[in-house]
């Protein structure tokens, strides 16, 4: 798979992490940053990840700030984009099936060190199930359809 990786300044260490055990496991990487210790803004890096999975050049993203909140919410505004941070195995795991999450976002404060690769592994092999749930994914399509791509009504 074509994995694109990005963090805040909050999550770098993490990062690098994520895409050595991306690497070992032979998946292909895209690096969005960010490179240094200086604060950036985590819209701008969930931006670059979230676009590259929407238009296909990436077959999944991994996001990473301080919580995994901030980078959720702000991926989720891409259409096409299903984000949610994932703190443990069962909610990596149902990500996966339930959700069919192709961008998982992680918390550089809150997930330990110990877990995080656990975590991204369970996310990669783990299939989506399909069936009720994908009635439901089809659901939030409309409703992406509906708000003009991610726009509430009140801002067309
Ligand atoms: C940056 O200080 C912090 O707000 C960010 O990493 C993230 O936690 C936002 O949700």
């Amino acid at each position: 798979m074509r994995i694109s990786v990005g963090s805040d300044h909050r999550g770098v260490a993490m990062r690098q992490k994520i895409i050595s055990l991306l690497e070992r496991l032979g998946q292909e990487v895209i690096d969005v940053g960010a490179h240094g210790t200086e604060p950036v803004d985590y819209p701008d890096i969930a931006a670059a990840v979230a676009k590259g999975v929407s238009r296909g050049e990436a077959d999944r993203g991994i996001l990473i700030c301080g919580t995994g909140l901030g980078m959720s919410i702000a991926a989720n505004k891409v259409p096409g984009v299903r984000a949610a941070p994932c703190h443990d195995d069962l909610s990596a795991e149902l990500s996966r099936r339930h959700n069919d999450l192709n961008v998982l976002c992680l918390s550089g404060d809150i997930v330990g060190e110990k877990i995080v690769d656990r975590l991204v592994e369970i996310w990669l092999n783990t299939p989506f199930e399909g069936g009720r749930h994908a009635r439901r994914l089809d659901k939030i399509r409309t409703m992406e359809g509906e708000n003009g791509n991610g726009r509430c009504p009140s801002q067309a």
